[in-house]
């Protein structure tokens, strides 16, 4: 028997290589790597940045530089040799990157991204622009996937704890439904670390990680909610603004 539940579906996948199990079933893919890929991308587009190429190798990214590109690559949290810049969102701040397209590589996020491109419209997402993501996803309408880069096909607590507050606010809204136990979990995780997630994430993975290189200051960006109203969607092999 057909369904009678007309709501629409939101539910989180932990890791890019759980996706295919998913893929299928939604018509938007929430792309989501807190520290630091989608919050340097949205901290990009907050500064007016026209395009971003994200590629998933090195050796794309070595194309597009010798092309004349801006090119910034990321590998392991440090900036790869040769490359204008890496990952960190202050790179993407600088005014001079107003109105250029820039092309981007990450060990986790951009690969992400571009596995998520063959599943559905592919959007953006981060703690620095939770709310607005939020409501342009209800505007939308459609079913919703959270797709978690995590840390090379694992697990991470900060990507899952911002699908946990993309879910707690769709389904807030009662016209969405969520079935899956990655769901409940990161809902969970959302709902205990949201007064404190710096806090929360002290002893996480990739926290430690990026504060052994000396970037504190990258954490503190990309786990301040709501500071890049931006909806950076990709088009074709492009992100670009939501028009
Ligand atoms: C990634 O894409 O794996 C991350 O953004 C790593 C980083 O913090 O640079």
């Amino acid at each position: 028997m057909e369904s009678t539940d007309k709501r629409k579906k939101i539910e989180v996948c932990f890791s890019p290589y759980l996706f295919p199990l998913f893929k299928d079933e939604f018509d938007i893919v929430v792309v989501i790597d807190v520290l630091r890929a989608t919050s340097a991308i949205c901290a990009a587009f907050d500064n007016g940045v026209k395009e971003l190429i994200p590629v998933t190798s090195i050796e794309e990214a070595i194309e597009y530089k010798s092309k004349g590109y801006l090119v910034g690559a990321e590998r392991q949290g440090k900036i790869v040799d040769g490359f204008d810049f890496g990952n960190s969102p202050y790179s993407y701040r600088k005014p001079e990157l107003k109105g250029e397209t820039v092309v981007l590589s990450t060990t986790n996020g951009t690969k992400t991204i571009n596995i998520a491109k063959e599943a559905g419209q592919v959007v953006i997402g981060a703690l620095v622009n939770l709310d607005v993501l939020c409501e342009w996803l209800i505007e939308q309408d459609k079913n919703v996937l959270c797709l978690c880069s995590g840390w090379q096909n694992k697990f991470n607590l900060e990507d899952t704890i911002c699908a946990g507050g993309i879910l707690d606010q769709l389904l807030a809204t009662g016209n969405y439904r969520s079935e899956e136990d990655s769901s409940i979990a990161a809902k969970y995780l959302f709902l205990s670390a949201k007064d404190n997630i710096l806090g929360y994430l002290k002893a996480s993975s990739h926290r430690r990680r990026l504060k052994n290189l000396n970037l504190n200051e990258d954490i503190k960006y990309c786990l301040t909610a709501n500071t890049c109203p931006v909806i950076p969607v990709l088009k074709g092999d492009k992100i670009s603004l939501d028009a």
